[in-house]
């Protein structure tokens, strides 16, 4: 038996041309710094899929891909603290351009986690990547070196991203909130 969805709201807060307009201009800036390199993006699943896809496609340079899955969430849209590690790398990093490629950069535990984890294998360059930055929830001190947009502190979804696994696909960017009872 389906689970009953509770009624929630959509209201567009980044539209599809504005992101599109914007991950092209990353793609330059990067292409830029890693000028005549090899890059390996990482894409942390399954936030950053459709953000690693598009930024791939914007970078004028040799580019491979490779995914890493971590559990921050569960279910819930707040954050644990807790962050573990589901599925790692395929690929060997050692002496290789690296950029993770994240969605949303929110308190800072996951993306610490995983540099962290990066870092001791020695690449010879790692960059962050991320889609979007909620400055005021940050908890650990740490900035990505790419930032699409910074957001308020409001739940967001689509272009990937997802409450309860629900509206990855819609094309532009929405904050989610609960229906105003009535
Ligand atoms: P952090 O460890 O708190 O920085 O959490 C980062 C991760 O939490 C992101 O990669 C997202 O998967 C998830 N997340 C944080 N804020 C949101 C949101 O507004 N919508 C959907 N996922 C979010
Ligand atoms: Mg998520």
């Amino acid at each position: 038996m389906m689970l009953p969805v509770p009624p929630s709201r959509l209201e567009v807060l980044i539209p599809s041309q504005q992101i599109a307009a914007r991950v092209k201009e990353l793609g330059e800036t990067i292409a830029r710094d890693f000028a005549g390199q090899d890059l390996l993006l990482v894409g942390i699943l399954k936030g950053a899929a459709i953000f690693l896809a598009d930024l791939a496609r914007a970078l004028p340079l040799g580019a491979s891909f490779d995914f890493m899955a971590v559990s921050s969430y569960g279910r819930s849209s707040r954050s644990s603290g807790v962050v573990r590690l589901l599925k790692d790398l395929n690929e060997d990093i050692a002496d290789r351009n690296v950029l993770l490629v994240e969605d949303i950069l929110d308190t800072g535990l996951t993306l610490t986690y995983l540099r962290g984890l990066l870092e001791d294998r020695q690449p010879r360059q790692l960059k962050v990547a991320a889609l979007l930055d909620k400055v005021s929830r940050r908890v650990v001190p740490i900035q990505a070196d790419y930032v699409g947009f910074e957001i308020p502190d409001e739940f967001v979804v689509g272009y990937g991203m997802d409450f309860q696994e629900r509206y990855r696909n819609l094309a532009d960017i929405c904050i989610l909130s609960a229906r105003d009872p009535s």
